[in-house]
Order: structure tokens, then sequence, then C-alpha cells
């Protein structure tokens, strides 16, 4: 049985001394955020004391690309590739008829500020925020289920403000269900395994359930239970659950927001959701991911998104091996593409068909896939060894940008692709790019025999 809850991964983490404990009492309001800031790339941080609220807290758990792996049961070198393997055979979740996560139900008195021990993160946002739910709503047409993550605000009492960007898939339910004269129902996780977050994150087609994907990367269907008051299901091994409506003709002003870039946004109004019932095991521990430019935030959209654009970028180009996203452009809006011997002139077509396909993208190097695309200093010698600058540099002015994009000018931004591959021919017996090595055979055996020297 593959443990589909936060908490195993807990124990390893403790086990290898991976796991800070917090006891004293923390206040959720900015101590919280401050001490995983400042401590963004360490130990994952549980805070048995918030003040004010009986839940722990948990933060900074999957901050590294190893992080990730380890909790999928993969090696680091090995994360993109179980990401494909999930992406080409997904599968399906299992229904259970109970669930930890329905150990305690509440109808009545939801205060979700009393009742959770949610952060307040920054000095100018107004009010704390849920920022680790797994939203899961159904298509008012098609009934197709959909999975992402969206910052919910605290608005007092059973009222969250949902900040969703226009052109993701739940903010398209949003419309579908305002255009019939409803609202959506929606159902937020809290505490998840790596699997449903990271599935959550893939970057599929409308209608694709991310679920799917999340058991393909579980290596077992997701378990998942009937809410007790909405038509929709959600990982019975969760932590906690909020089952509601989100109302699109509901709008709240949302005011600055943190936003990836590390900068504040205001992105203008939210959307307004209401909880009408709260599940929760009854030892809860409280997931919380630090927003903002932090690395747990940037790496979950970082590696779906490179996972997706991996796959989509070799259906159409087969010399494609791998994207990388970079976590230095924010984890969005910089990538890697190594090829595999492409042909004359295929590097700029797979850097155009990236930006066309991953709108958030705007600075594109392609390598040859001698090049290790996570070894930026790599990267960087092929940037000085294979690029010509006046024929290797693509530059885009006026493309349409991501609104996350921190110098978009009216939404549009100018995108850069730089082309360091080899040309066919180069590295040829004395040609300009032949390696320098010793004979062939005595560095076979020097290799081989090394450890001996
Ligand atoms: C920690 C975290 C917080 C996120 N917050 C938001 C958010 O507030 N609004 C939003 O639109 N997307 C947010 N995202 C990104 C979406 O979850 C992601 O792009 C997802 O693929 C969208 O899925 P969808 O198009 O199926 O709705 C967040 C991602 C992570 C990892």
């Amino acid at each position: 049985m593959v443990d589909q809850s936060l908490r195993g991964f807990l124990d390893d983490l403790e086990a290898r001394g991976d796991l800070h404990r917090i006891t004293r009492s923390v206040d959720p309001r900015f101590e919280i955020g401050a001490i995983l800031a400042l401590r963004d790339r360490g130990p994952a941080q549980l805070f048995q004391n918030v003040a004010g609220h009986a839940l722990p807290l948990v933060g900074n758990l999957f901050n590294g690309r190893d992080r990730i792996a380890r909790a999928l049961g993969v090696q680091a070198g090995d994360l993109d590739a179980h990401c494909q393997e999930a992406l080409r055979r997904p599968v399906p979740p299992r229904i259970v008829a109970t669930a930890p996560v329905q150990e305690v139900v509440r109808r009545q008195d939801l205060d979700l500020g009393r009742l959770l021990p949610v952060p307040h993160w920054f000095e100018r946002e107004a009010a704390p925020y849920i920022t680790a739910g797994v939203i899961v709503a159904k298509d008012p047409e098609t009934g197709r289920r959909n999975v992402s993550i969206a910052r919910l605000r605290l608005e007092g009492g059973a009222r969250l403000l949902a900040g969703i960007a226009r052109n993701h898939h739940l903010a398209i339910l949003a419309e579908k269900a305002r255009s019939r004269g409803r609202s959506l129902e929606i159902a937020v996780a809290i505490g998840n395994h790596a699997a449903v977050l990271l599935g959550s994150q893939m970057y599929v087609a409308l209608g694709e359930d991310e679920f799917d994907i999340a058991g393909g990367l579980l290596g077992a269907p997701v378990d998942l239970v009937a809410c007790k008051t909405v038509d929709l299901e959600v990982p019975a091994a969760a932590e906690i659950v909020l089952e509601g409506v989100l109302d699109p003709d509901q709008t709240i002003p949302e005011g600055p927001v943190s936003e990836f870039p590390g900068f504040y946004v205001d992105y203008g109004p939210g959307i307004g959701v209401e909880i009408r019932c709260v599940t929760q095991r009854h030892d809860a521990i409280y997931q919380a991911i630090l927003p903002g430019l932090a690395a747990e935030h940037c790496l979950l959209g970082a590696v779906a998104i490179g996972a997706t654009l991996t796959r989509d970028l070799r259906r159409v180009i087969p010399a494609v091996r791998r994207v990388f996203v970079t976590e230095g452009g924010m984890g969005r809006l910089h990538a890697v593409i190594a090829m595999h011997r492409p042909r004359l002139g295929e590097g700029k077509c797979a850097a155009l068909l990236a930006f066309g396909t991953v709108n958030l993208l705007k600075l594109i190097t392609v390598v040859d896939d001698d090049i290790d695309p996570e070894d930026s200093r790599a990267v960087e010698w092929s940037l000085a060894a294979r690029f010509r600058g006046h024929e290797d540099l693509i530059v885009l002015p006026g493309v349409k940008a991501d609104r996350c994009d921190p110098v978009h000018e009216n939404l549009v931004v100018t995108k850069v692709a730089m082309v360091a591959t080899t040309r066919p021919g180069d590295g040829e017996p004395h040609g300009r790019s032949e390696f320098a090595r010793p004979p062939r055979d005595i560095l076979d055996r020097v290799t081989r025999d090394l450890a001996s020297y």
C-alpha cells in the first residue's frame, strides 16, 4: 500500500534530521512567514504551537527538487523522467467509502480564521492567505474534474476570496458557471501528498483530470472520498478539506498581494467563496506554502511546467530531450531546452514552440544534450562555446505576456531566445570544436581504474 498522506514523508524527513520542530509559541501574523522565508531552503519547519490555534502548521516541505523527488520515491536526477512516465501513463483515481480526512465533520460555526492557523504573510496584504489549498471543481458543461491551487484569502467567518488567473482552467469553469447563472462547487484539500500537489500544477488540457497524473506520480490510484455537501471527490488522505461554492458574481477587491517574482501586484478583484462544511483528521496538520519568491512556490510550478513542456515539445520536435524551467527565472519565466543533434534552425523552432505553448516563458536557452540543463555553469559554457550572437539570437518585441511578468508593458513583453547548439559537422576531427582529450584507449583505461590511483 502506497502511503498517500503527508505523514509518511514527514516521518522520513524527521528520521533524516530534515524536519525542524519549533515548540515555542509562534504568531501566525507575519512571524511564521518570516521564519519560513529565513529558512527558505533549509529543513521543513513544523510549528507545533501556533499562537491561538490548536492545529500545528508545517511549511517549507517541498523546497528542493531533491525533496519533491524523495517524496515521490525517486532520485532527484530521475524526477523529470518520473513525471514523463506519469504523463504517459496516468492512473485514474479510486473512490473509497471512508477517509481519515472526514474523521471530524463541521457544518456550523465555520470561522475559518479560528479553525485554521492561516498565516498572514506580508505587510501590505490585507489578510491571511491559504496557499497550499488544492482546489477540486467540475466543469459545469462536461462534468470533467479540474484540480489546481489558487490563493484563498480569509474574509471573515466562512468567506474567502479566491485569486485565480483568468487563463487558468479553474477561472474558465467559474466563467462557465457564471454564464449559466450558477455558482461553482469547490472543495479545497489542504495537507497533501507531493503527487497531488505536483499533479495539480501540470499544464494539461482542459478536461484532463490532474488526479490521473497524480496517480501516475504516486504509482497507484489516488484514493478519493465523496465530499459531504458538494458533488466532488477529494483525496481521502488529506489533512483538511473545505467544501463550498465559488460565486463568480461576487467579486471582492483584493489590493496588493505577493506574486512569485517577489513583488506585490494588484490584479483587481478576486472571486467570493462561501465555505459550508469543514472536514479534517482529528489530529490534522495544516500545510502552508510560503508564497512570493520562495523556493517551494517556484519549484512546484517549475517541475510541472518543465515536465509538460518536455512532453509537448517532443511530440512536435523529437530532437527535444528536456525542457528545464530554471529556479533563477522564478520557476516560471526562463527555460533551458536540451536537444539531441538538432538540425540547422531546429533550436529556434523549439524555442518558438515553447513560447507559444507557455505564455509565462520569456527567456529560453537552447543547448545540445551533452549539456545538463540543470547545470547553469554548463549552460553558460555552451553559450560561450557555441552561441553566435549575430545569428543565434531571437529577440521578439511586443509578444503577449503573462500578467505575472514583472516588466510587461500593457501585457506585452520582449521574448528572447539564445540557441547555443552545435551546427551539423561541428566537433569533427581537426575542426574548430573538436574536444581536446588524451587518446581514447588510455582515457577509457584510466576511467575504469581511477579508484586505484
Ligand atoms: C503554491 C502555489 C500557489 C499558487 N497560487 C495561485 C494563485 O493564487 N492563483 C492562480 O491562478 N494560480 C496559482 N498557482 C498556479 C496554479 O495552481 C497552476 O498554474 C495550475 O496549473 C493552474 O491549473 P488550472 O489551469 O487547471 O486551473 C499557484 C501554484 C502554487 C504551486
